[in-house]
């Protein structure tokens, strides 16, 4: 579909989950300086169009430096709360009906937020999201892959205490260097627990990240994955076990994993049967919400909108909702994808 508009109206009707979001990167410039100013901290940039200006990144690292500055503003429960509830009002505008959105503890810990502060906004406003916005959430908690594994067991047992509250735990942060048997233990920890686990792999990462992540953390979906495609024999894979990869089109490029749109893997990642979904990933930074990513994507790489419609079934094939919640929700977008 190359028609602009008639193209994004029609992704913007699909149902759609949204499976690869992190919290602390919905938070916009105005949003932040609004919270900077209402604690009396000083501003992470001096002002909004600073702020737009200085988000152009190298690589992931340099992303990471103003991401973690931007994040912290945010001391109260309300602060999460207000950052959270943005988000979700914008997701529900999007039609966005199931979200599985990531925080990560251990960087406000790290700054002296207790768990139970953020933690009470963040389901605060998952829980008024779903009562007056209809989206379901499951909340999914982030281990800092570039601090230390007594770190990450430290915030888990913290976390267990909201365990119920907690759908699953995910690994992200700088990837290259921190390979994922580092946390073969946590992971295994939260599993016993009965969380879901998911990790970032194969984003900076090699392909043996990916693997790893699936062998040694017991990895339910990929997040990222898109370097996946250097191994054949990991395609092979992931297409046979149908192993769920969340695919961000936007933060890609604006962290050069990938040159440009046109050169995105997603389309070769659907041609090779790989169950992909289309997120954002830090939307406030990259330029786009899920709508955007996929239209974007459409775009440049000439989608059809049979496959538009795949990726919107697959964002809740790939999500933990019981099978027959995702059963109506691939009915929903079946039937909104017939529409005239
Ligand atoms: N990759 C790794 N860690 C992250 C990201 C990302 O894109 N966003 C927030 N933390
Ligand atoms: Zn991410």
């Amino acid at each position: 579909m190359r028609d602009r508009e008639a193209l994004e109206s029609f992704v913007r009707r699909l149902p759609k989950a949204e499976l690869h979001v992190h919290l602390e990167g919905t938070l916009e410039p105005e949003l932040a300086l609004t919270i900077a100013e209402r604690n009396g901290i000083s501003p992470p940039f001096p002002s909004i169009e600073a702020a737009k200006a200085a988000y152009r990144f190298e690589n992931l690292q340099s992303f990471l430096d103003v991401y973690y500055a931007t994040t912290a503003v945010l001391r109260t429960e309300q602060d999460f709360y207000d950052l959270a509830w943005a988000y979700l009002t914008r997701a529900a505008e999007q039609n966005v009906r199931h979200v599985e959105p990531f925080f990560d503890p251990q960087a406000h810990l790290a700054r002296g937020v207790p768990f139970g502060i953020f933690i009470a906004g963040i389901l605060l406003a998952l829980e008024d999201a779903e009562a007056q916005l209809g989206i379901t959430s499951r909340l999914i908690m982030c281990f800092l892959r570039d601090h230390s594994v007594e770190d990450a067991r430290k915030t888990l047992a913290t976390a267990h205490l909201y365990r119920h509250r907690i759908a699953g735990v995910g690994l992200d942060s700088a990837e290259a260097g921190y390979p994922p048997e580092l946390f073969r233990d946590v992971f295994a920890e939260a599993a016993a627990y009965g969380m879901h686990r998911v990790a970032h792999a194969g984003e900076e990462g090699p392909p043996e990240y990916v693997a790893a992540a699936l062998d040694l953390l017991g990895a339910e979906r990929i997040d990222h994955g898109v370097r996946s495609l250097e191994d054949p024999a990991l395609v092979e894979r992931l297409a046979r076990e149908r192993v769920p990869l969340t695919v961000c089109p936007l933060s890609n490029v604006k962290l050069r994993v990938v040159p440009s749109l046109e050169q995105h893997p997603l389309k070769r990642m659907l041609d090779a049967g790989l169950l992909v979904t289309v997120n954002s990933d830090d939307p406030a930074y990259f330029g786009g919400y899920l709508v955007e990513n996929y239209v974007v994507a459409a775009l440049a790489l000439d989608l059809s909108r049979d496959e538009i419609v795949t990726l919107a079934e697959n964002s809740f094939v790939a999500s933990f909702l019981d099978e027959s919640a995702k059963a109506a929700h691939v009915e929903a977008v079946r039937a909104a994808a017939a529409l005239p």
